[in-house]
């Protein structure tokens, strides 16, 4: 089996990498070691950027978001019983799109299956080939079968657990990591959300976010300790801590109803440097992972995969390199812009167990400092909404 790019991973990245490819007449075949059905069922993000929002325009997969996304033109923030809304549209022009992960993936998933491009579900042991070569290749087991794939590219679009970046010679890797004494418990649940816009917010219990899917859908989270298993929290203990932690007007008026997925996730920044080697090139997870406060993990694995896709259309149809040699330097930059405001984000809405009063003091005064300055709320609206491509 041949094909020009090789991708590792049907994750968001992978699917869109492979849609925009297609679109410009460059192959790829798509190894995925789960199901679809698997990949459809993690509920993972929910805010897209107009910039992630313009890729899958660009790719032609978003008829159904625009029929069905919200827009919203900011969020609030809640600290010390109070609400502070940060207006995004006012403040730097710009809005976000609520349209979860599954959906912008089955609709990936749809485009994909709708022009015949090949993708190969359950390939396990999926191993990466003479990645310095010119001539890599990729193995796997398939329906008991041993392939091989050989190509010009390995798009590496694996996740964090995946094969691509441990294919990579630790010496060759520099990484960067930071991770939090918290995770968060997430419940998605059908009913029509309280809040017209998110709510994130800080309470003496911990940190709590108010989220959605559609008007009939919520996805709430709460700060939780890293020990808690989700057994532990059924669906009444979940939303007697949501209420406590998302304040009284909101606690009175919302509606609750039964949990159709609960779980939970630890928070961490992880970046490995640089995002390729050889003919091996990583994207989305592969190589970053951000804590969820701020939204912004599935945006950068679509910068990523824009980045990447220029690099490559400019290789088949320029015959030039510097987009590819580029690539991750490129990557890179926004990437770490994404990881400071998500360590900004987390840091400035969790309550750290056994924080000292010197740092409780410079949160309650950065807070303060947000909800009072416009300079302050301008920054954050410009980085939640998306820094430039
Ligand atoms: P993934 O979505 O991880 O996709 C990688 C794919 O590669 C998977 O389908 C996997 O099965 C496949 N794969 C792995 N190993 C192999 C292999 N060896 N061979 C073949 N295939 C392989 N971001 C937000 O912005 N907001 C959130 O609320 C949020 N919540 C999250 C909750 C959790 C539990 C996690 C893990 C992430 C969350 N994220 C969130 C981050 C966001 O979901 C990711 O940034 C996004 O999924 C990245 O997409 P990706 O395609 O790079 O990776
Ligand atoms: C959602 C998740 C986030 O991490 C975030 O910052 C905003 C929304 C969500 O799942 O809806």
């Amino acid at each position: 089996m041949r094909a020009q790019v090789a991708i590792i991973g049907a994750g968001p990245a992978g699917l869109l990498l492979g849609q925009l490819l297609y679109k410009a007449g460059i192959d790829a075949v798509i190894l995925e070691q789960r199901t679809p059905e698997y990949v459809l069922g993690r509920i993972r993000a929910g805010v897209l950027e107009q910039g992630t929002v313009d890729i899958l325009d660009l790719a032609g997969v978003s008829e159904r978001l625009h029929a069905h996304a919200l827009t919203h033109d900011g969020v609030e923030i809640g600290a010390s019983g109070h609400r502070h809304r940060i207006a995004f549209k006012d403040l730097v022009g710009k809005v976000v799109t609520v349209y979860g992960q599954t959906e912008v993936t089955r609709d990936l998933m749809d485009a994909r299956a709708a022009c015949g491009a090949p993708s190969i579900y359950e390939a396990e042991s999926v191993e990466v080939h003479d990645i310095t070569s010119a001539r890599p290749s990729v193995t796997f087991t398939h329906q008991g079968a041993k392939r091989r794939l050989e190509c010009d590219f390995i798009a590496g679009c694996d996740g964090y657990h995946g094969v691509s970046r441990r294919s990579i010679p630790v010496e060759a890797l520099s990484v960067f990591e930071r991770t939090y004494p918290f995770g968060w418990l997430g419940v998605l649940a059908d009913v029509p959300p309280a809040w017209d816009e998110l709510i994130y917010a800080d309470s003496e219990r911990g940190f709590a976010l108010a989220s959605m899917r559609s008007e009939t859908r919520v996805r709430c989270y709460v700060q939780c300790s890293l020990e808690d298993k989700v057994e532990q929290w059924s669906d009444e203990r979940f939303w007697a801590e949501f209420k406590l932690r998302v304040g009284e007007d909101v606690a009175s008026r919302m509606h609750i109803g039964p949990s159709i997925e609960k779980s939970i996730a630890p928070l961490r920044s992880f970046v490995a440097e640089p995002m390729r080697y050889g003919q091996l090139f990583l994207a989305g997870d592969a190589a970053h992972i951000v804590p969820p406060t701020g939204a912004k993990g599935l945006n950068l694995a679509a910068s990523d995969v824009f980045y990447l896709y220029e690099a490559l259309t400019g290789y088949y149809k320029a015959e030039s390199r510097a987009a590819l040699d580029h690539y991750s330097e490129r990557a890179l930059r926004r990437v770490w812009q994404a990881v400071r405001f998500s360590w900004w984000m987390t840091s400035l809405l969790h309550r750290f167990p056994g924080e000292d009063p010197f740092s409780s003091r410079i949160r309650a005064s950065e807070l303060q400092y947000l909800f009072a300055s416009e300079a302050a709320q301008r920054t954050l609206a410009e980085n939640y909404v998306g820094l430039p491509l």
